[in-house]
């Protein structure tokens, strides 16, 4: 595998899921493939779990990882060509991505969607940029329009705590005050979708439609409660209006998650969370919730993915 981009470049989900396992029984099994390798990650947003759980996978595979904030530290980049580079743009993604390329073997990228610029964000500028002029393979660490560690780290998650073969699923909307990206929905609904063994819909209030290239066929509901009933596992995401692009068309804190809604089910989150506003405290506090063990499971999600890489060097 060159890159980690997308849930497609999941060669076989069972097989990944095998070796997140093996990964976390015997996190050091695979130290010599990534030794004297040196893993970059570029962050031009704000991370916890990426960060350190990515650079924590690195450390089991024996490689060497260097971080920067590019978004704060970095030159301001250039994406367009053939731009007369008089403003505030300092270097472009050609010599910028060449350059790391030199001093790295592979490359994390973090950069989330503008909400405003729908067209870039749709072609992923900043990844697909590295990606066009860097010559190392590229680790997506949550992009403009999807989160692929996060979601493999979901799915590893659900499968460890399934007790039944077809368990249902359901992504429900929540409240949140800030405008949020749709990277983790849409991955998650591609992974689930990759899993047709799950049951899975989703529930959100109207205008809060997904991109219907991602959902597909997934059943849609705007009846919150019907759709929670006799869930086992609910992950809940607020994100921003797909249509029109960006925007909190209703910030209804009806659609938090109590106890009462989650009944018997798991509560799933990729966190950071607000509490009382997306979830309540009980429920985060309570033992139905797998927030924590989600987030550990990141570190073997990006192991799992760099083990790939790295085996294609
Ligand atoms: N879930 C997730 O990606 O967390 P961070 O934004 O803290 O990395």
């Amino acid at each position: 595998m060159k890159h980690y981009l997308h849930i497609d470049d999941i060669d076989s989900m069972s097989s990944w899921l095998s070796l997140a396992a093996e990964c976390k029984k015997e996190p050091f099994k695979y130290k010599k493939l990534g030794e004297g390798k040196v893993l970059g990650l570029l962050f031009f947003n704000n991370s916890l779990r990426t960060r350190l759980s990515t650079q924590k996978a690195a450390y089991h595979l024996g490689m060497h990882c260097m971080t920067m904030n590019f978004g704060n530290e970095g030159w301001a980049l250039e994406f367009e060509d053939g731009t007369i580079m008089d403003q505030g743009k300092a270097e472009h993604i050609r010599e910028a991505a060449q350059v790391v390329s030199q001093y790295c073997d592979v490359l994390g990228v973090r950069a989330f969607a503008s909400l405003t610029e729908k067209e870039q964000d749709e072609a992923e500028m900043v990844l697909n940029g590295f990606r066009k002029y860097a010559s190392i393979p590229i680790l997506n660490m949550e992009s403009a329009t999807g989160h692929p560690l996060q979601a493999l780290a979901d799915l590893i998650t659900i499968s460890e705590h399934t007790k039944k073969k077809n368990p249902k699923v359901v992504l429900s909307w929540a409240p949140h005050p800030r405008a949020l990206p749709h990277a983790v929905a849409n991955s998650f609904i591609g992974i689930m979708r990759q899993n047709p063994q799950f049951d899975f819909s989703i529930t959100h209030p109207p205008g809060y439609e997904l991109n219907p290239e991602i959902v597909k066929d997934v059943p849609v509901s705007y009846d919150q409660n019907s759709a929670l009933k006799d869930a086992d596992f609910v992950y809940v995401k607020n994100w921003s209006a797909y249509k029109p692009y960006g925007e909190v068309l209703n910030n209804d804190p009806h659609w938090m998650i109590t106890q009462d809604k989650l009944g018997e089910a798991s509560f799933m989150h990729c966190l950071p969370v607000r509490r009382n506003v997306i979830v309540e405290d009980s429920v985060l506090d309570g033992d139905n919730s797998l927030v924590i063990q989600q987030a550990n499971n990141r570190t073997y999600a990006a192991q799992v993915a760099l083990l790939k890489i790295l085996e294609s060097l």
